[in-house]
């Protein structure tokens, strides 16, 4: 018998049938199979720096092997307050952090957390793809709100974004700078957004994982460094961009002490504790990092001027990134008769660009149905290799 689609799920939560796979590993996936270039998924193609990878050796030797404290090598924890305090000002202690399996479960485990069932979440859309999943997860509800384009870059529209918040609104989550978008938000939109989280006692969870991914002098403001931002504020980031090492998995939130006891209950559960040596090598990473990390928005810099204007060239509609390393773009032009997936499906088998659609970063696929995604997070031959193949759709 031919299974019917109730086969397919049955046995699976009606909690879980709520969210579909990653479109971003299918197009891994399609990538994989067409030879094509992987401009997709959000990693880089180089090598991590010499100094992590020396001192994740060097753990490894020592032989930490064995459970770390669950919510953080005190090690990592010491050098997570001195980087907070060295480059923002911040004020962590030891009682805020809860170091997790990169960010994804830091967001994961603080939105089970804080939220209740029924709960509602603010999301920007555009969104990273995991906020949707994760509120469901909680049990929460999100409600989203679009960040458009215009020829001056991503913006929202503030009455929108008030008319989000109402009673049951517990929690809204900021990604800057923004995958994938590359939008950083102002200092006047953070305290905008500030006002409105003070005005309906909501927190604030702040994506902060391209921190030192950033453009043209602008400066990262964590949302905690606001007035009244600290005791409302998680702040959750990790080692995986900023040192190129997104398979170790380290990450961590940074909350008020009296949230970090959920965040740090829920992480023990899911998972006891993220990878012992290679949070000894985050630490020493970060204690001897802030020179590469200064330099890595020129390194980056360099990387989006190889793609933005050959994608503008091309025809692909686009402003260039404000941080992160992902450009949307608009791909009106070449849609015809056919959608954004199809497009970018045919992309990856005809012109063999890997992209991602721009409906998986919306609720309602058909905002961003004329829109692809472009990571350039890859080595100068990757990149020169998918802007040769761009350059060759424009004489179709
Ligand atoms: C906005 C955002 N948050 C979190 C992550 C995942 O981070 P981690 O590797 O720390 O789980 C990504 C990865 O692409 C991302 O783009």
């Amino acid at each position: 018998m031919t299974p019917t689609l109730a086969d397919s799920t049955r046995g699976v939560s009606a909690r879980v049938t709520q969210f579909t796979e990653s479109v971003i590993r299918e197009m891994t996936r399609l990538a994989a199979e067409y030879d094509a270039v992987n401009l997709a998924q959000g990693f880089p193609d180089f090598p991590a720096p010499d100094f992590i990878k020396e001192a994740a050796i060097q753990a490894i030797r020592d032989d930490i092997n064995q459970y770390a404290v669950t919510w953080g090598d005190p090690l990592l924890r010491q050098a997570l307050s001195a980087k907070y305090a060295r480059w923002y000002g911040m004020e962590v202690t030891d009682a805020n952090i809860t170091v997790c399996c990169g960010s994804t479960e830091a967001m994961i485990s603080t939105l089970i957390a804080v939220l209740n069932p029924g709960d509602e979440t603010v999301i920007f859309e555009p969104f990273y793809e995991n906020y949707g999943p994760d509120s469901i997860l909680s049990g929460a509800v999100p409600r989203f709100v679009t960040v458009r384009q215009s020829a001056d870059g991503w913006s929202f529209d503030r009455a929108e974004l008030a008319a989000a918040f109402n009673l049951r609104t517990r929690a809204i989550i900021i990604n800057t700078p923004n995958n994938p978008t590359g939008k950083v938000f102002t200092r006047a939109e953070l305290e905008f957004i500030r006002d409105l989280c003070i005005q309906h006692d909501c927190l604030a969870i702040t994506d902060e994982i391209y921190e030192h991914i950033i453009y043209d002098g602008r400066q990262h403001i964590p949302l905690a460094t606001l007035d009244g931002m600290a005791e409302r504020t998680i702040t959750i980031s990790g080692i995986s961009k900023t040192f190129s090492v997104t398979g170790w998995r380290v990450g961590w939130a940074l909350a008020p002490a009296r949230l970090a006891g959920g965040i740090r209950k829920v992480h023990d559960f899911l998972t006891v504790g993220a990878p012992a040596p290679l949070q000894v090598a985050a630490a020493k990473a970060m204690d001897q990092g802030d020179e590469y990390c200064r330099q890595l928005s020129a390194d980056y810099t360099a990387r989006r001027q190889r793609v933005v204007p050959a994608l503008q060239r091309a025809g692909f509609q686009c402003t260039a990134p404000e941080g992160a390393y992902y450009i949307l773009t608009d791909v009106t032009p070449f849609l015809g008769m056919c959608g954004g997936e199809e497009f970018a499906r045919w992309l990856v088998r005809e012109v063999g660009v890997a992209t991602v659609p721009g409906s998986s970063f919306y609720h309602d696929a058909a905002l961003g149905a004329a829109q692809t995604r472009f990571c350039y997070s890859k080595t100068d031959p990757t990149l020169d290799a998918a802007m040769r193949k761009i350059a060759a759709l424009s004489k179709r």
